[in-house]
């Protein structure tokens, strides 16, 4: 999946960062707290002892639970559908082109056929989560967009004409157990502990709940009167895309984090510059920072080219 501010291209410079700091992994709780596709979590769920991950959004909330949680699979082709005209159908394939109609029939005919196998108990939660995450991905990969769902192009292109196939959403197995939430971080992190917590929030106005708008509409499985040109349902707006509201988010975020070692990635064109973040942190404990060059993520060829310098803020929190 094509995610604004993934860091699967980051995973080893992450790493790296966090091992300077860390001595040895093991037997450590990492958490990933804004976790979008659980990339961050996936890499260390096999070296440390615990990973938490969390993330606001529905439809992260699917992908997390199944890259981290999971444990379990299922034959995808045991889920028997019929392709229907259905929400997605009616909304985002004859009202607005996100999808072909066929592949929009086929997204509502296997979405109802999950929930109908979880209600009938012919599948567990774990096979529930990966199937649903299996739908998202595999939808995702014919989706008629450049990326994210804030528009649709007018013409199919060539994925998008292809025919729909029902893939796997895979995920590495762990002998551990990981927890995964869905939860505002600034709530979630006053009930958790653990020893090394991860923050990639948001770091633009760019709001999640909005540009992939379609992925939680396929997740809730819910009816709504869908809004403007892009076919938008009421969206979280996050405090760490608004610059009115992320100093504080971010300062309140890290006072009550119960985790010696945080590690903030944010990048140099974000909404915080590097000194607000290097004044918040160091509040709390003997502050460094690392950087990383690395491509802009662009959603067109006709986006602003040119390189981004990813930080990975350091603190290690004072008492703890
Ligand atoms: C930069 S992305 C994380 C990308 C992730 N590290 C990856 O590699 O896929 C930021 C994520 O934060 C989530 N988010 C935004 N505000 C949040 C909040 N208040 N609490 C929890 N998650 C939030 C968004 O839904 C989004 O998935």
């Amino acid at each position: 999946m094509n995610y604004i501010g993934s860091k699967k291209h980051l995973l080893d410079f992450i790493e790296t960062t966090v091992k300077k700091e860390v001595s040895s992994l093991k037997n450590k709780v990492f958490c990933d707290l804004f976790a979008g596709t659980g990339a961050v979590g996936a890499h260390f769920k096999t070296k440390v002892r615990k990973v938490i991950a969390n993330d606001i959004e529905p439809y992260a909330y699917t992908l997390i639970y199944n890259k981290i949680k999971n444990s379990s699979t299922y034959d995808l082709q045991k889920i028997v559908y019929a392709p229907k005209e259905g929400f997605i159908y009616e909304n985002y394939a004859k009202e607005r082109s996100y999808f072909s109609e066929n592949n929009a029939k086929k997204i509502d005919g296997l979405r109802e056929a999950i929930e109908k196998s979880f209600i009938c108990k012919d599948i567990n939660e774990d096979q529930y989560h990966y199937c649903l995450a299996s739908l998202l991905f595999s939808a995702d990969r014919v989706a008629n967009t450049t990326g994210v769902y804030g528009s649709f192009l007018k013409k199919l292109k060539f994925m998008a004409k292809s025919e729909m196939k029902f893939l796997p959403h895979t995920f590495e197995p762990s002998k551990n157990k990981h927890e995964v939430y869905n939860q505002d971080a600034n709530e979630l992190i006053k009930t958790i502990e653990g020893d090394i917590l991860y923050l990639d929030p948001p770091y633009n106005h760019r709001q999640y709940g909005l540009n992939y708008h379609i992925l939680n509409t396929i997740v809730k499985n819910e009816t709504f009167e869908p809004r403007g040109k892009s076919g938008f349902d009421k969206y979280i707006r996050s405090d760490y895309c608004q610059i009115t509201k992320v100093e504080e988010a971010l300062e309140t975020l890290i006072k009550e984090a119960k985790f010696k070692y945080i590690f903030l990635s944010y990048s140099n064109d974000g909404i915080l510059d590097k000194m607000s973040i290097k004044k918040i942190m160091s509040k709390y404990g003997s502050y460094s920072v690392e950087e990383f060059d690395h491509s802009r993520y662009r959603t067109s060829k006709k986006s602003k080219k040119g390189h981004v310098t990813e930080y990975l803020h350091v603190v290690i929190k004072d008492g703890m």
